[in-house]
């Protein structure tokens, strides 16, 4: 019996989650598993039930649980959340950190199925296999002191030695089960974090004498992402890089839709959700793509339960479905979510 924690948030959190749960539960009988589901308020949500993104009952159930899986929180822009105590995206901050989960891996593939779908020639496009490794517990996001004022504001950035060597560990053991190149990502022209980080990064390549180590300035990796994806193996970066990255690495396979992500600590629960946020745009509408989600909890079944024909078999039914033309608008169709989802069933159990 695995014990998932299910953050299921806000917008289209709870339908892409619900996609997610129903393949579960449709394999989980083929491989002898036997999942339980515990749901618990976070983000809006949370906010709306206790005034708080991370209640202290939903932070304590993602500490007992086997993984987590998290939809999306957030809000539209001008959101009453944005005003509460704790909006969603600090929830959000806040569970990563008391989680340690300081390793956000974002695998960006471009199967051969959603060639035709995706709006970059496919001469660039196909092949395209490479993984984003985010630090995700420091840098800007997290750095003191900050503060919002009327006609100034200010944010920190600030990495140590640890936290750089620890991530690009992660980085480089990635690369070792791969095509063995990492690629740093960081602004070592400008920044003195990116000089930090290029000096530890470069040391920690030492302990790998099998991999190559490049180094890259983020805003010429940002063009050679859409010109040359499949010179990439791992990229490993800091946390703003990493996110604004592999948002615009989702304009290869054609939508955030499909990326999945996984994170991790040292030794702790990992959770487990796509790189998008709540699209409030198209919330409620049933036309979310739910592969994201249902990506994640295959990486969830690879990653933390050591299913790994379990999580291959769902990832080859997604894409499967969508190589049959089943796909949801945001890839130029017409499946709405839970017609997606039923299909990727069906195709898992034929
Ligand atoms: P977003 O990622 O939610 O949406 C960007 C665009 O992609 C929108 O046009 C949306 O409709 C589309 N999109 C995203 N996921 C999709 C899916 N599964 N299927 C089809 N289309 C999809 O980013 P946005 O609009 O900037 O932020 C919305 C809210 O999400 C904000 O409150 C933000 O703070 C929050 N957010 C939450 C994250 C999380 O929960 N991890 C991550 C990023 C943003
Ligand atoms: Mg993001």
């Amino acid at each position: 019996m695995k014990k998932i924690t299910v953050l299921a948030g806000d917008g289209i959190g709870p339908e892409i989650m619900a996609s997610a749960i129903a393949v579960l539960q449709a394999t989980a009988s083929n491989y002898e598993q036997n999942f339980q589901f515990n749901n618990q308020l976070f983000g809006g949500a949370g906010i709306e039930a206790s005034g708080r993104a991370l209640p202290e009952a939903t932070l304590q159930a993602c500490y007992d649980a086997d993984a987590i899986l998290l939809g999306a929180i957030g809000g539209a822009i001008g959101s009453p959340w944005e005003k509460a105590k704790q909006t969603p995206e600090q929830g959000l901050l806040a569970l990563r950190k008391a989680l340690n989960l300081f390793a956000n891996i974002r695998p960006i593939c471009v199967p051969d199925a959603l060639l035709p779908l995706s709006p970059v020639k496919e001469a660039i496009v196909k092949g395209t296999d490479f993984i984003v490794v985010r630090e995700l517990t420091s840098g800007i996001y997290f750095g003191e002191p900050r503060q919002l004022q009327e006609t100034k504001a200010y944010d920190t950035c600030r990495y140590t030695e640890t936290e750089i060597a620890r991530i690009a560990h992660k980085a480089f053991q990635l690369a070792q089960t791969r095509r063995k190149k990492v690629t740093s990502v960081d602004k070592a022209n400008v920044l003195a974090t990116s000089k930090l980080w290029r000096k530890v990064v470069t040391d920690v390549a030492k302990d790998y004498p099998d991999c190559t180590l490049e180094h890259q300035l983020v805003d010429s990796c940002a063009m050679r992402i859409v010109q040359q994806p499949t010179d990439f193996d791992v990229i490993v970066t800091e946390n703003l890089f990493g996110d604004i990255l592999s948002d615009e690495a989702s304009v290869l396979p054609g939508t955030l839709g499909v990326l999945p992500s996984a994170s991790h600590s040292e030794n702790g629960v990992s959770l487990y959700e796509p790189i998008h946020g709540s699209a409030p745009d198209i919330a409620g509408k049933n036309c979310a793509n739910p592969a994201s989600m249902i990506l994640s909890a295959a990486l969830m079944l690879r990653q933390s339960f050591q299913e790994e024909k379990m999580a291959q078999s769902i990832e080859d039914a997604v894409f499967a479905v969508m190589n049959e033309g089943v796909v949801t608008p945001d890839l130029g169709g017409n499946a709405k979510t839970d017609e997606f989802t039923a299909a990727v069933i069906k195709k898992m159990q034929s």
